[in-house]
């Protein structure tokens, strides 16, 4: 991670210096007549030939201005007073790519509060990810090399501790971008459960379960996935006690909220085999898993006040002489039996059984899964949206709003008898899939007849959402951890403390 550290405000002299520029006849920024009369005029002589009006989004690079300063780059805010949370990460992250030949630079956020000065950190830090672990031939000088930023504030102190939290989510988002990354060759399902139980350095409690454990459970659903595969799966079950501390919460303790994730490590399709073009896209379809895990990582970073546990369900899901066939039935944990009429729609069969566990051992007070589930989820949101579905309209509309908060955008699609209908077999409890239409919801409806008593649900299909195939503001292209920002504002605007 950038190594980013919190100042008062005063003239860098060296490096790069960042203006956050508002928009209007003058324009006004921190810093900015300072660096002006360093300058003698330079900088204001070039905001105007260059039109610079501080509209949100636009930017100017000014190269040796002078003043010992090797740039010095106006970054627009809008409007007066306009910037949000969200605005000030997206100003942080847009100003990365712009400084990848500095190694060091300033941000001069004097003029704005200190939570937004935190917030153009984390957007800053969220842009410098990089996934460089198998490059071993790259030069230095194509590195990016920025490696310090100073963020230059009104009041640094306050602004170093409203950061705190921000970096351990910004720490979580990493993890969870390091897993997505990761080929499947080295991600199996048991790398990706060790990895989990290394996070018990962070105080969490970590359980495994292998393919002994599960088949005696009875887990004939997620099994039925794995058996094709030379990779043996595993359930992780990872615990965080903020409220209830280190100790086994007394029967009288509140049920923890609950986080389920896909892991399919690999989805080849199983015998239902997907076509050859596109297939590597499929190392990422434990997205969902990754996701759980990096926001399990950050209530742990950041002490939440709750008591959390995520559940990942990891399988690679692969054709071979015993993998399991179009038409087989499996038994699920729940005990009802799915008829598998195609060996792709095996999220699904991997989420039932984790959720049915989850509700047996927890009990908990509401589940929320996420899942790159579906293809039709694309088609029907695109790049922008995740798919939202849930049984309870306040929990659904909580999240809803941390997610215009966070940039991490839902859309609510529809639950309905009519669609779960379509899962009706002839020979068993249900089939896996359904008619040609609205696959993303009848996905959902199969989810939810795993789902008891009404218990608060959702399901995120994240299928859209999980990879970028372009820089963001605040994800280069990649792995982008979506959902880990998103549940994690929800546990602290809505779950801690009470
Ligand atoms: N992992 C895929 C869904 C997916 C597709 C995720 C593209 C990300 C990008 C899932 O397991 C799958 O194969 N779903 C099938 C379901 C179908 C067989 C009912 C699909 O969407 O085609
Ligand atoms: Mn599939
Ligand atoms: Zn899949």
């Amino acid at each position: 991670m950038l190594d980013i550290g919190f100042a008062k405000s005063a003239l860098p002299k060296s490096g790069a210096l960042v203006l956050l520029l508002e928009e209007g006849e003058p324009l006004a920024g921190n810093l900015l007549s300072a660096v002006d009369e360093a300058t003698g005029g330079a900088v204001l002589r070039a905001l105007t030939a260059a039109e610079f009006k501080g509209r949100a989004g636009s930017n100017c690079v000014i190269l040796a201005p002078g003043a010992g300063l090797s740039r010095v780059i106006a970054i627009g805010i809008g409007k007066p007073d306009s910037l949000t949370q969200r605005g000030a990460e997206e100003a942080g992250g847009n100003v990365v790519p712009l400084l990848a030949r500095e190694t060091h630079a300033a941000i001069a956020a004097g003029g704005v509060s200190a939570e937004l000065a935190a917030a153009v950190a984390m957007g800053a830090a969220l842009r410098a990810y990089r996934f460089d672990r198998y490059r071993t031939k790259e030069k230095a000088e194509d590195k990016p090399r920025l490696s310090k930023l100073a963020i230059l504030a009104a009041q640094p102190v306050k602004a170093r501790e409203a950061w705190a939290p921000l970096k351990a989510t910004v720490e979580g988002v990493f993890l969870s971008r390091d897993l997505v990354s990761e080929p499947a060759n080295i991600l199996t399902p048991a790398e990706m459960a060790d990895r989990c139980v290394a996070l018990e350095k962070l105080g969490l409690k970590v359980e495994v379960l292998g393919p002994k454990e599960m088949t005696k459970l009875g887990f004939g659903a997620l099994m039925g996935v794995a058996m094709g595969s030379a990779n043996e799966p595993r359930m992780v079950v990872m615990h965080w006690n903020g409220v209830s501390g280190g100790k086994k919460p007394a029967k009288s303790a509140a049920p923890p909220i609950a986080f389920i994730g896909k892991g399919v490590t690999f989805d080849t399709g199983g015998i239902s085999i997907k076509p050859a073009a596109g297939m590597e896209d499929m190392k990422w379809d434990m997205a969902g898993a990754g996701a759980v895990v990096g926001l399990m990582a950050t209530l742990a970073g950041r002490k939440a006040k709750v008591d959390a546990v995520g559940l990942v369900g990891l399988v690679e899901n692969m054709p071979s002489g015993t993998a399991q066939r179009p038409g087989d039935v499996v038994t699920s944990y729940s005990g009802q039996t799915i008829e598998v009429l195609n060996t792709d729609a095996e999220g699904r069969l991997v989420l039932a059984d984790v959720i049915h566990y989850c509700q047996e051992q927890f009990n908990p007070r509401f589940m929320i899964d996420l899942a790159t589930l579906t293809g039709a989820i694309i088609v029907a949101l695109g790049q922008e949206y995740a798919g939202l579905f849930s049984n309870d309209d306040a929990l659904a509309a909580q999240i809803a709003s941390v997610a215009e908060e966070t940039g991490e955008k839902t859309w609510r699609m529809p639950l309905a008898d009519a669609y779960d209908r379509g899962l009706k077999s002839d020979i068993a409890d249900m089939k896996n899939i359904a008619g040609r239409y609205g696959g993303a919801i009848t996905a959902a409806q199969f989810i939810q007849r795993f789902v008891q008593g009404g218990k608060p649900w959702v399901h995120l299909d994240i299928a859209g959402m999980a990879w970028s195939s372009k820089d963001t503001a605040t994800t280069p292209k990649g792995a982008t951890a979506f959902g880990v920002r998103l549940l994690d504002r929800l546990v602290s605007a809505h779950y801690e403390n009470s």
